[in-house]
């Protein structure tokens, strides 16, 4: 059976996490992934966890806390700063980052995730990455603006050197109403 995108995202990073591993989780909103990240490095591991709404950081501490995981910085601010975070030791132990874009669910649809800051994002973590980990998008783009992000993104990592990056696009080109699809970034050597 083909796997559905979201369990697709989540198996490809779960792969590549040791635990007491780095991970980052860019846009948490109601906190799925970050509770995923959080299970799959253990509690010698830490997860950043990003988004730029309040509301999105209290779901998300709050179902970190019905699941009693207590290994995560939750971080108000916008993805794009993520080097202002990260200590020296993300340089050997960052195994991956997920990214979620679009809306939250439940919501307030207006507030999106954005082309420059989602790419400027992506750039940075992959720099940082260990060699062998990845770096896994679920790109929604039904919502205004969510085609323009995704034309952007697809334009920018099509240019990543194959050298260093495989470059991975996974979705379901047979449903309707803007199905959302997997981009994956592996890093295979050092810059
Ligand atoms: C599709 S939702 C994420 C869903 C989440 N992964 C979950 O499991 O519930 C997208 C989130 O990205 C957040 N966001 C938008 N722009 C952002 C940015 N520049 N930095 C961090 N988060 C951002 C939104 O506030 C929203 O909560």
């Amino acid at each position: 059976m083909l796997k559905r995108v979201i369990p697709y995202a989540h198996e490809l990073i779960q792969q590549v996490i040791q635990p007491g591993e780095i991970v980052i989780d860019a846009t948490c909103g109601n906190g799925h992934d970050t509770v995923m990240l959080s299970q799959a490095t253990g509690p010698n591991g830490v997860v950043y966890a990003f988004d730029i709404q309040a509301e999105a950081i209290t779901n998300t501490k709050r179902l970190l806390e019905e699941n009693q995981l207590n290994n995560v910085e939750l971080i108000h601010d916008s993805h794009q700063y993520v080097d202002h975070y990260l200590d020296d030791r993300a340089d050997q132990q960052l195994a991956g980052a997920i990214f979620n874009l679009g809306y939250l669910p439940g919501s307030d649809k207006t507030i999106i995730t954005k082309p420059t800051s989602t790419i400027s994002a992506i750039d940075k973590i992959a720099c940082r990455l260990k060699v062998g980990g990845i770096i896994v998008c679920v790109v929604y783009y039904g919502h205004s603006g969510g085609q323009s992000e995704k034309e952007a993104l697809l334009d920018h990592l099509k240019h990543y050197d194959q050298k260093q990056f495989n470059v991975l696009q996974y979705g379901f080109i047979n449903q309707k109403n803007h199905p959302p699809f997997v981009l994956a970034l592996e890093k295979k050597q050092a810059d």
